[in-house]
């Protein structure tokens, strides 16, 4: 009984340590410096206006794959959505030299692509990083359970 517990308890944690170890921890500790927008920037939301936005999710379309320079896929430190979209501009901001990231895009249930062997396709948030600013002609309407409570922004400086 012991030696099962043993054995238990180092399963649970060998469970609970491999759920961060899955995590993009790495990649968004490693990610850019979230750097605070300066107030002589704007933010502008190029998110495709809808009169349903609970049941419309917008994806970034193909047309943006071009202009995409980093991405960090992982499960959300915040259920604080504007919080979480916050650090991701400012990752934005904060990528590279001034002016090379201009657009992020937040949100939950984005399919992850494949990645250090695992097949990918679980839904995790996502914040996902531009060299380009974006357009409402740059979203595709999403599957449902996709892509939800999205947010978008263009960094104009
Ligand atoms: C914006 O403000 C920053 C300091 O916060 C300054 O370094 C930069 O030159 C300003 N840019 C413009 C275009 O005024
Ligand atoms: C934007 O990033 C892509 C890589 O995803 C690169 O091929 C392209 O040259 C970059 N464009 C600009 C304007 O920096
Ligand atoms: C969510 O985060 C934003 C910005 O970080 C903050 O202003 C707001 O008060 C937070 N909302 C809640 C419900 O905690």
């Amino acid at each position: 009984m012991v030696a099962i517990n043993i054995l238990l308890a180092s399963l649970l944690i060998t469970l609970t340590s491999a759920v961060p170890t899955r995590l993009n921890l790495n990649r968004r500790a490693g990610g850019p410096a979230a750097v605070p927008i300066p107030a002589n920037c704007t933010v502008k939301n190029p998110l495709p206006t809808s009169t349903s936005p609970s049941t419309v999710a917008y994806a970034p379309a193909p047309s943006t794959t071009s202009a995409y320079v980093y991405s960090a896929y992982y499960y959300p430190f915040s259920t604080n959505q504007t919080a979480l979209f916050t650090q991701c501009l400012e990752q934005c901001y904060g990528y590279g030299n001034k002016g090379e990231c201009v657009a992020a895009y937040l949100a939950s249930n984005v399919p992850a692509p494949p990645l250090f062997g695992s097949p990918g396709g679980q839904l995790e948030t996502a914040c996902l990083m531009y060299n380009r600013t974006l357009t409402p002609a740059d979203f595709v309407v999403a599957s449902p359970g996709t892509y939800t409570d999205a947010r978008c922004g263009n960094i104009v400086c």
